[in-house]
């Protein structure tokens, strides 16, 4: 038993590491009021000067105002420093720290997002992306791209 338990954990563990896209789930208060205008978005692919310069423009948030009250606005601040890259790859490269617009968002995607569509609306590929989870199993490409090269 013990060693059916050990390969069990094993197994798991390959299979965490080959597809490790999953960044969620993440906490409800997080979800209520970042994710219903769109996806609530990873914490880790972002910077924490990223997201400080997310939480510091609410009231001018990419067109719309999505100011919260101070206490609410802490906690998610504080979730989002909590769980943010360090990598360069995930800096912001403009003001307005666009996640979409970060070296490694480039390079994982097309130039530009298809017809019609917006790169921030990562649930239109990343079917499960409400959830956190960015793995291959749940990608759904565009008609006619396969790969991001194409
Ligand atoms: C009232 C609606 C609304 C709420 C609430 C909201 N956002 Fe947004 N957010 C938007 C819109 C609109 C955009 C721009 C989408 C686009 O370009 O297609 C956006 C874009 C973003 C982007 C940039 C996406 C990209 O292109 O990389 C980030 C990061 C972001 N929001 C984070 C947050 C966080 C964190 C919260 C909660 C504190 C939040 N949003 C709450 C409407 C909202
Ligand atoms: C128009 C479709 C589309 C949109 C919208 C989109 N992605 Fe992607 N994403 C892709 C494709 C295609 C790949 C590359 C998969 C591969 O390696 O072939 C990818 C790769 C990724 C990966 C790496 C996982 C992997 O399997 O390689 C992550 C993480 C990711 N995207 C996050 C996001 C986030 C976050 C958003 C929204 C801010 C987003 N994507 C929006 C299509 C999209």
């Amino acid at each position: 038993m013990k060693h059916i338990l050990l390969t069990f954990a094993l197994l798991t563990a390959t299979a965490a590491l080959a597809d490790n896209y999953h960044y969620g789930p993440f906490p409800a208060h997080y979800v209520e009021e970042c994710g219903s205008c769109h996806v609530a978005y990873p914490p880790q692919l972002l910077t924490s000067t990223g997201w400080q310069k997310v939480m510091a423009q609410l009231n001018k948030h990419y067109g719309v105002d999505a100011s919260l009250d101070a206490k609410p606005r802490a906690a998610i601040a504080d979730f989002l420093q909590r769980l943010a890259s360090n990598r360069d790859k995930h800096a912001p490269t403009e003001a307005t720290a666009r996640m979409t617009n970060t070296t490694w968002f480039a390079h994982e995607h097309w130039k530009s997002s298809p017809a019609k569509t917006s790169f921030a609306d990562c649930a239109t590929c990343h079917t499960d992306a409400g959830k956190g989870d960015y793995s291959e199993r749940s990608l759904k490409r565009p008609a006619g791209k396969r790969h991001r090269d194409d």
